[in-house]
């Protein structure tokens, strides 16, 4: 077997699968996200390893054959949340997570300061990014600052407290801002432009590297009966990419829930997109990806719900939406209902319905929704198009989006490409066994493991008619933006 561990926003999730790439054992636990104060958002990380703990400890007892045959451990993570250690390694303060957005005035510092940021880094500073937030502490907290030995991101705390080892990997490192990420090095420019000591940046390792063994006092509190590699793991989205089989710079991921992503793999750690899309390291060894997100995705489909059918399930909401042409005759929603990151990073803008109709029923409603939603994906996907010629042979589209039959066939009119879904779909979890996978040896490479371990339903195909129709909309959901920006 080998054990994924995913540590997500809201709990730990692990899954013990096994060489044919079935699971066969599951468990989670949950901890609490702390609010101290509006647009804070922390994490006790002690509080993860406590998960963590729980979960094998579960695993264990419900298939006590992992005893003897667990080859490896690996981990994805919740990306850029800002762990500090000092030089005991205790922990400083709590996690400052990716979604807390105090870092607004710290982000203006390093556009201002860093010359070349973009170049770098491949991205735009952005609140939830790991860097703002340690410059956060440098300003707000600096007696906690002055103690600062080293930092390092939940899955990287996680591996340490498992091991006893502290590195990071390049695609959770990617997502701190401090990485060059096509030289693959910590940025010392950054680092002395921000006069941040680059000795708090951790060793770093490729994400199915070997950090250690389990420490064996830990192993054997939790029941295992031999030595057990851990490989250091990956940030949660390219995870959830290899998970989904993105191994190849043909596929794309449509990913919808609560908020929505569009990934693709990159070959190479040239481009940035001018920042308006991500631009990480991959979990494959020298392979980058590109990212866009729509903030608000799945809870665009859930504030619908929730105001206007709260006592209806999804299924009874949506049953509808088979009846409505594409284009829901005329009405259009855009999903910027917490604002928007790709492709305009706005936290300000906010969402609309456009061209209501007195003939107009529920329906034609949440099938704008599902429309909108999907429209902000392709707009990730149009710049990946108009950057670097990016023409998907297939989507695999993942989430709740995934879930609905008419969702998936307004996916591939959309996009204009096939989309598949996942046999069996585990997120990122998938794609942290798959790392310990290869980083025990089973396979020689990601693309191996993925030819085992991730199985497609059948393809949707895009029907031509409703291609040429969603084509016209998009025009127009394009024109929505600036319209209600000059509005606002
Ligand atoms: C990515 C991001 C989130 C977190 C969620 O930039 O902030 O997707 O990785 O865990």
């Amino acid at each position: 077997y080998v054990l994924g561990l995913d540590l997500g926003t809201s709990g730990l999730k692990g899954i013990l699968v096994n060489k044919e790439g079935k699971i066969v054992d599951e468990a989670s636990s949950e901890y609490p996200l702390l609010t101290p104060k509006r647009g804070h958002s922390e994490q006790d990380p002690t509080e993860w390893f406590r998960a963590a703990k729980e979960v094998m400890k579960a695993i264990v007892k419900s298939t006590p054959d992992v005893a003897e045959n667990l080859d490896g451990i690996s981990f994805s993570g919740q990306m850029h949340s800002l762990v500090l250690l000092d030089k005991d390694d205790q922990v400083l303060r709590n996690a400052i997570l990716w979604n807390d957005v105090r870092t607004t005035e710290q982000c203006e510092t390093i556009t201002e300061k860093v010359d070349n940021l973009i170049d770098i880094t491949k991205n735009k500073a952005l609140e939830g990014f790991t860097l703002p937030k340690i410059l956060w502490v440098k300003e707000n907290e600096p007696e906690i600052f002055e103690q600062a030995a080293l930092f390092l991101l939940p899955k990287d705390y996680l591996g340490f407290r498992l091991t006893g080892n502290k590195q990071m990997e390049y695609s959770d490192a990617a997502g701190t801002l401090l990485l060059d990420v096509e030289k693959r090095t910590w940025s010392k420019v950054i680092a002395e432009t921000l006069d941040i000591p680059v000795s708090i940046c951790p060793p770093l390792v490729e994400s199915h590297g070997k950090i250690g063994t389990l420490d064996s006092e830990l192993a054997q509190k939790l029941g295992f009966k031999k030595d057990i590699p851990v490989f250091s793991g990956g940030a949660d989205n390219p995870s959830a990419a290899v998970g989904a089989g993105i191994v190849r710079p043909d596929q794309a991921m449509a990913s919808i829930g609560t908020s929505g992503v569009f990934l693709s793999y990159e070959e190479t750690g040239d481009k940035a997109y001018n920042g308006h899309l991500h631009y990480f390291n991959h979990v494959i060894p020298n392979a980058f990806y590109t990212m866009g997100v729509t903030l608000a995705a799945g809870s665009s489909l859930n504030w619908f719900k929730q105001t206007f059918a709260p006592n209806e399930s999804f299924e009874e909401l949506l049953s509808g939406v088979k009846d409505i042409k594409p284009g829901s005759d005329g009405l259009l929603f855009a999903p910027y209902i917490s604002g928007e990151r790709t492709p305009y990073t706005d936290s300000n803008i906010r969402g609309t319905f456009l061209g209501m109709d007195i003939a107009h029923t529920r329906d034609h409603f949440a099938r704008a929704v599902l429309e909108g939603i999907t429209f902000s994906l392709k707009d990730s996907y149009e710049l990946m198009k108009k950057h670097s010629n990016k023409d998907f042979t297939q989507i695999v589209s993942v989430g709740g989006g995934a879930k609905n039959p008419d969702w998936l066939q307004m996916q591939a009119d959309i996009f204009n490409a096939p989309v598949v879904t996942l046999e069996t779909e585990q997120g990122p979890a998938m794609g942290s066994a798959m790392i310990a996978a290869v980083g025990a040896g089973w396979f020689e490479d990601f693309e191996a493991c993925s030819e085992v371990f991730v199985q497609y339903k059948s393809e949707v195909k895009p029907n031509p008619e409703a291609v040429e129709k969603y084509e016209k909309v998009y025009e127009n959901y394009k024109d929505v933006y600036p319209t209600i920006k000059e509005l606002s």
